[in-house]
């Protein structure tokens, strides 16, 4: 008999989560105005708002947090960082910054000019909004069977590079600072960019004279489903699949509080000795001196060990066939959700799930507050509150897919609180029928206002 993936880790330490009764949550999620980011975290039984910066470290990270070295410049922890990105990644430079976006900030800052093209495969939000906030566009060269849930293919995050040649031919490459390759593609759903992908995005790229950029927050993830899926890499280890897709990039940004394994931190990596001093006057400007860039000595070092421990094959196998074990059972309960499933996330297919509510009425809004009513348990909608209004007409935007996320923290949740989610999933699906109407937006920001909207149910 073939053995299960068993997690290469025990539980040294455990922090108590409540249950509670519907009739409690009925009245937060009122008082919350049905907006799920304004519920006090102690009143959420299972929280898989997000997988950022929510995981568990380990053990030797927090004997690292002891020996931290907060001196301003030059501590040992960031020494420790730097020579472990070196190892872990191959670029030659390296910028310390708070977090992902704040990587963005500041190589966009040293980069991206008004007027400029930055393609790539589904940009995440706060990349998108780095490039606009600069007058700049994203465009968008993923491969078409991202946009289908029902499509099964490997790598659903993969560049199609007739979409990339057109924006060359289109723009010269004095408008194309560079082309940004999210790995994996969050806002594809999860999911990963095969290595022939990478090679041959890159190669193209050397042809036009265009350097290639990685945001690189799920790497680990990336290249554990290139190991599972590619040909020719199944015998190669982790670490070292990660050292080859890095080799066709010039550099990479990283929201550490996903593969980094820690609970808040980022940095740049990159190889062009110009774009890293010009980077480095942003750093010093809005993120701290080149040695600590927003982050606390001790963070660094447990960055330092997190990246190590997230490149290990047990690891990632118990980490990703965990997502895929809560996408099984429902399926095999026959809930909607996007295949093949995400790297670090499941997504509910809203428009499946419950079409009887109108879209206007922000059905995968509904269905979360639902499995929050019912369960205790926090998702976030990726629909059309997230898409928010067009800024031109202010109507709103519908996107092609309402989706739930349920985005698992790392090494934090076991396989019971999996069961858990899919059985109060189950529970919702079969008294979906009754399910006619959802919520009406009473307040909202003029942007981003999936954070602080305000919703009254109908
Ligand atoms: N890039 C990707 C692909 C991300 O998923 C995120 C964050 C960022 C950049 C920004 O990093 O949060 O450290 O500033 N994603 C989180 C999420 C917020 O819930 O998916 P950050």
């Amino acid at each position: 008999m073939e053995l299960p993936y068993a997690e290469p880790y025990k539980i040294k330490m455990v922090e108590s989560i409540k249950r509670s009764t519907k009739d409690q949550r009925l009245e937060w999620i009122k008082k919350a105005h049905y907006n799920l980011f304004n519920l006090s975290s102690e009143n959420v039984f299972i929280d898989v708002l997000t997988d950022s910066g929510t995981g568990a470290m380990s053990d030797q990270q927090w004997a690292e947090m002891m020996v931290g070295d907060e001196s301003y410049a030059g501590s040992s922890s960031f020494l420790k960082l730097k020579k472990q990105v070196k190892k872990i990644t191959g670029f030659k430079y390296f910028l310390p910054t708070h977090q992902g976006r704040a990587a963005e900030n500041v190589l966009f800052s040293a980069m991206v000019k008004e007027g400029d093209i930055v393609p790539g495969n589904s940009h995440f939000d706060t990349t998108k909004g780095h490039i606009e906030f600069r007058k700049a566009t994203a465009v968008d060269c993923t491969i078409d069977e991202a946009f289908d849930t029902s499509v099964i293919h490997p790598f659903k995050g993969n560049v199609d590079l007739r979409k990339l040649e057109t924006v060359f031919k289109n723009y010269p490459k004095e408008k194309i600072p560079f082309v940004i390759l999210t790995i994996t593609c969050n806002s594809a759903g999860g999911q990963p960019v095969s290595v022939k992908n990478t090679k041959e995005v890159s190669k193209l790229c050397k042809q036009y004279g265009v350097p290639l950029y990685f945001d690189a927050a799920r790497f680990s993830e990336n290249a554990y489903f290139i190991k599972k899926r590619e040909k020719g890499f199944q015998d190669k280890t982790i670490k070292e699949i990660v050292k080859e897709v890095f080799s066709y990039g010039d550099g990479m940004t990283m929201s550490a509080k996903k593969d980094g394994l820690v609970n808040m931190g980022g940095f740049i990596a990159l190889n062009n000795k110009e774009v890293f001093k010009q980077a480095t006057v942003f750093n010093i400007m809005y993120e701290g001196f080149i040695t600590y860039g927003g982050m606390n000595g001790r963070d660094m070092g447990a960055l330092a060990v997190g990246l190590n421990e997230s490149t290990e094959y047990n690891y990632l196998e118990s980490r990703v066939e965990q997502v895929a074990y809560l996408g099984q059972k429902l399926v095999d309960y026959g809930v909607p959700v996007q295949q093949p499933f995400g790297g670090h996330a499941i997504f509910l297919d809203a428009n499946k799930f419950v079409p009887t509510i109108p879209r206007e009425e922000y059905r995968a809004q509904a269905l979360a507050i639902e499995l929050y009513i019912v369960g205790g348990i926090r998702g976030v909608e990726i629909g059309t509150v997230l898409a928010d209004r067009d800024p031109f007409t202010r109507k709103n935007r519908y996107p092609d897919l309402e989706l739930v996320r349920l985005a698992i923290p790392r090494r934090t949740y076991t396989n019971n609180h999996m069961d858990y989610i899919a059985a109060t999933l189950k529970n919702i699906y079969d008294s979906r029928e009754g399910a006619k109407s959802g919520y009406k937006i009473v307040d909202e920001a003029p942007i981003m206002r999936h954070f602080t909207v305000k919703f009254e149910k109908i």
